[in-house]
């Protein structure tokens, strides 16, 4: 067994993984169109980023065309995308890697010239998120007020989420992710800033958590709650997030979603801003890992600003069983390996973070030749 907590090996629900350096979800902008496919430049992406034994989440991934909220991003919901997919899979699987798929909704953060016959997006209240979006066309325009979404309407997104889940299997993935953070659909339920209903889906904690924890039990039936893992921002601000409840809400959230037995829960420290690359991490941010590690049995994943020194010791103390890395893992196509053995880590260009080619995608360099262990 190796000395480095990094490289122990970790049980993630049905996977085994040998490591624990995470890829964590990176929205790329890079499907084919038209069709929002996952084609074989994306299979070269992720197969560069494979490694034995170790995790990568992928992008962010609509269940339907109205989940839809940004340019050139992938879906699960067509056969043409299941197909697409598949090739990627394939690619990780043949390095002996493993592969979640993180699926979304985005609610109320799209715009109606993405949304199917141009419809306004939706949301659990007629509330927009502040500032602005982007259209189809990459115009920066103001948010749009979204339309609240009708109580009937709920089962059908549960029932998305799911269906997305059995074609993420059907496509290869290991498992999926319930997106549940960054102030998407299933975020904007959860906080009182975006949730205002008055239904069994508003007011209290218990109503805000009910379509998130649905949907985590509609995707578990469907496919095994040991294939299933949820990704939180617990305080994040991102989007225009807000709430009224301090850490009751995430205490609740993750108190149930320990019940179910799902493969891991993701949480993202609020401490790191990725919108920035100058911003320092907020010192006095609370700590996400340090305050929910206990409710949790499963294995739990912690991301936002980690180095391979600051991962190390978060996973030696047992504030989190794996870390997910962000940036470091676009420019760095063979973190674990550089990690292992203490390699300098390439600094990423952000302007090449979203949409075009292969440039800052998949032409980052690895390590000229492997190390021996
Ligand atoms: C280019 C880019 C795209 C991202 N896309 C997603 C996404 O699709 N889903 C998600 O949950 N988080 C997304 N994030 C957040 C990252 O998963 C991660 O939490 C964040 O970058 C902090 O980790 P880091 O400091 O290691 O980069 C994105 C971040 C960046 C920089």
């Amino acid at each position: 067994m190796s000395n480095d907590p990094l490289f122990r090996p970790l049980k993630v629900g049905a996977v085994e993984l040998s490591h624990r350096i995470v890829m964590a979800p990176l929205t790329r902008m890079r499907a084919a169109q038209p069709g929002d496919i996952p084609h074989e430049l994306n299979a070269e992406y992720y197969g560069q980023r494979a490694s034995k034994g170790g995790l990568l989440i992928t992008e962010a991934t609509d269940i339907t065309a109205q989940a839809h909220g940004y340019p050139l991003v992938p879906g699960i919901y067509t056969s043409a995308q299941i197909q697409g997919w598949r090739a990627v899979t394939d690619a990780v699987h043949a390095k002996g890697g493993f592969i979640f798929n993180q699926i979304w909704h985005v609610g109320r953060i799209s715009h109606s010239s993405m949304q199917p016959d141009g419809e306004l997006p939706v949301a659990p209240s007629a509330i927009p998120a502040s500032g602005n979006h982007m259209t189809a066309s990459f115009e920066t325009v103001p948010f749009e007020t979204p339309r609240a979404l009708e109580t009937f309407e709920l089962a059908d997104i549960v029932a998305d989420f799911a269906q997305a889940a059995v074609n993420a299997c059907e496509a290869g993935f290991d498992g999926v992710e319930i997106h549940g953070a960054n102030g998407y659909l299933l975020d904007q339920f959860l906080r009182t800033g975006s949730n205002k209903r008055t239904d069994r889906y508003g007011g209290s904690i218990e109503n805000r958590a009910r379509l998130l924890l649905e949907v985590v039990d509609a995707a578990s039936k469907r496919i095994g709650a040991d294939r299933v893992g949820v990704r939180l921002s617990p305080w994040g601000g991102f989007n225009d997030m807000h709430d009224d409840d301090g850490s009751l809400l995430w205490e609740y959230v993750i108190t149930e979603l320990d019940k179910r037995g799902i493969a891991y829960l993701h949480v993202i420290e609020p401490r790191a801003d990725f919108t920035s690359d100058t911003a320092p991490l907020d010192a006095d941010a609370p700590d996400a890992a340090s305050s929910f590690r206990a409710l949790f049995r499963g294995a739990f994943i912690s991301a936002g600003g980690y180095l391979p020194d600051t991962a190390r010791a978060a996973v030696a103390e047992g504030k989190a069983d794996a870390i997910a890395f962000g940036r470091p893992f676009i420019s760095n196509p063979d973190l674990p390996e550089r990690v292992r053995v203490g390699a300098k880590l390439t600094a990423h260009d952000r302007s090449t973070f979203y949409g075009g080619g292969r440039e800052g995608y998949t032409d980052y360099p690895t390590l000229p030749q492997p190390v021996e262990a």
